[in-house]
């Protein structure tokens, strides 16, 4: 019988994008667990639909009852945490989901996890793995010549998004420590690429490019983030959870920097070229600096060196390649953008835009 995974979020961006991959190699069957909020989307494991290699389930990752059952139904041998509450914006205008979901279902995981862990044979229990996804969030904000983040370097999260995610990667760690459990963190720069829900800076550029509306850029559009596109996230992900050292945790990252200007001029740039007839050229123009965000981060920067010096990770893309396959593939996908920007989609931009 195949290997049984559980990953939760499996139907969000980088989930998706990690399951398609996963049940794509031979030997892994994958459990989906999702609660397919407004996040989730399960047309984007339409193509494994009726296949033998997966299974979706749509559920809570809070429903204790659930979690258990699929950990022994499915004989688990390991899970892979992607479910969370994953927009910095929605954390600064209703904080109380990042806390039920990044905080108390990565609990109510462990609790299970752990039951489950020490009931495994000696064997079960050694190559059992918890992988606990997170983000470069947790570290804070760098100046500019500061060095790049390393998993050294102190947690000072400042969204509410950040600190929720800050606060399950503590609990991991002492579930690790307290009990043994063998638990894996890693903590990854801003992902873009297919399946990526429009309300994140890259694929809400794109989209309004593609409809002639403003693309907001917030403040003086100097923040700098470090991209990676996702299949690398993924590799990473798979990279880690076969060879990576039980109790630690692996910094993830493009050594890309860019600012956002940069990123959304790059953007327009290729729109310009990949839709010729489009009557907003040069998408330039559609740009509109708009109110910062609350708290904003300045700019985070990864060092992702213990992960290629321990591991032997290193992305395949960077940055001129990702983004012009990730503007090709929303190109060749309207079906999808059209499914995802419904009325909670509208009321969403209503809500954080029309006033700024
Ligand atoms: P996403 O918002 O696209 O997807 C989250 C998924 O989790 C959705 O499918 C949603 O339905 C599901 N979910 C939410 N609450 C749930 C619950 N209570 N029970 C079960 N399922 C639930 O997020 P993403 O961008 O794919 O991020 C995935 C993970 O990676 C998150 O933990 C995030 O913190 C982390 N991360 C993201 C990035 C990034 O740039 N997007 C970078 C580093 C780390
Ligand atoms: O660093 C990893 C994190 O990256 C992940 O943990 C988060 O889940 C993910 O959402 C992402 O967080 P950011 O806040 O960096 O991503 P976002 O796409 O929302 O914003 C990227 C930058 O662009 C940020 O500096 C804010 C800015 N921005 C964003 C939006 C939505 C704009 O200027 N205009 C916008 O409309």
């Amino acid at each position: 019988m195949a290997r049984s995974i559980l990953v939760t979020g499996g139907a969000g961006f980088i989930g998706s994008n990690f399951v398609l991959r996963t049940a794509a190699a031979s030997g892994v069957h994958v459990v989906t667990l999702d609660k397919l909020t407004y996040a989730g989307n399960v047309h984007n494991l339409a193509t494994l639909r009726g296949s033998s290699e997966h299974t979706f389930v749509q559920g809570d990752i809070q429903d204790r009852e659930l979690v258990r059952s699929l950990l022994r139904t499915y004989d688990i041998a390991a899970v892979v945490h992607f479910a969370a509450e994953s927009h910095v914006d929605r954390s600064i205008l209703g904080p109380e989901e990042f806390i039920r979901t990044n905080v108390g279902g990565t609990f109510a995981l462990l609790e299970e996890a752990k039951t489950y862990w020490q009931s495994l044979s000696a064997d079960g229990k050694n190559s059992f793995r918890f992988l606990h996804v997170s983000t470069d969030e947790v570290y804070g904000s760098l100046g500019p010549n500061d060095p790049a983040f390393t998993e050294n370097t102190p947690y000072a999260p400042n969204s509410p998004y950040a600190a929720s995610k800050a606060s399950s990667d503590h609990l991991v760690r002492a579930y690790h420590h307290t009990y043994g459990l063998p638990t894996l963190t890693s903590n990854c720069s801003n992902n873009y690429g297919p399946y990526q829900f429009p309300e994140k800076l890259i694929p809400l550029t794109i989209l309004n490019a593609l409809n002639g509306k403003a693309i907001p850029v917030y403040g003086d559009g100097k923040n700098v983030r470090d991209w990676l596109y996702v299949e690398d996230h993924c590799d990473a992900i798979s990279t880690i959870l076969k060879l990576g050292k039980p109790g630690e945790t692996y910094n993830v990252g493009g050594s890309s920097e860019k600012a956002n200007i940069d990123v959304v001029n790059t953007i327009c740039e290729l729109m310009d070229e990949l839709v010729p007839g489009s009557p907003s050229r040069p998408h330039k123009n559609l740009i509109k600096f708009v109110t910062d965000r609350p708290g904003h981060d300045r700019r985070y920067a990864v060092d992702a060196s213990k992960l290629r010096r321990e591991l032997g990770w290193q992305p395949q893309e960077n940055f001129r390649s990702g983004i012009r396959k990730t503007i090709e593939w929303y190109l060749s996908h309207k079906e999808w953008l059209d499914s995802v920007v419904s009325g909670a989609y509208k009321d969403w931009i209503a809500a954080q835009y029309a006033t700024r």
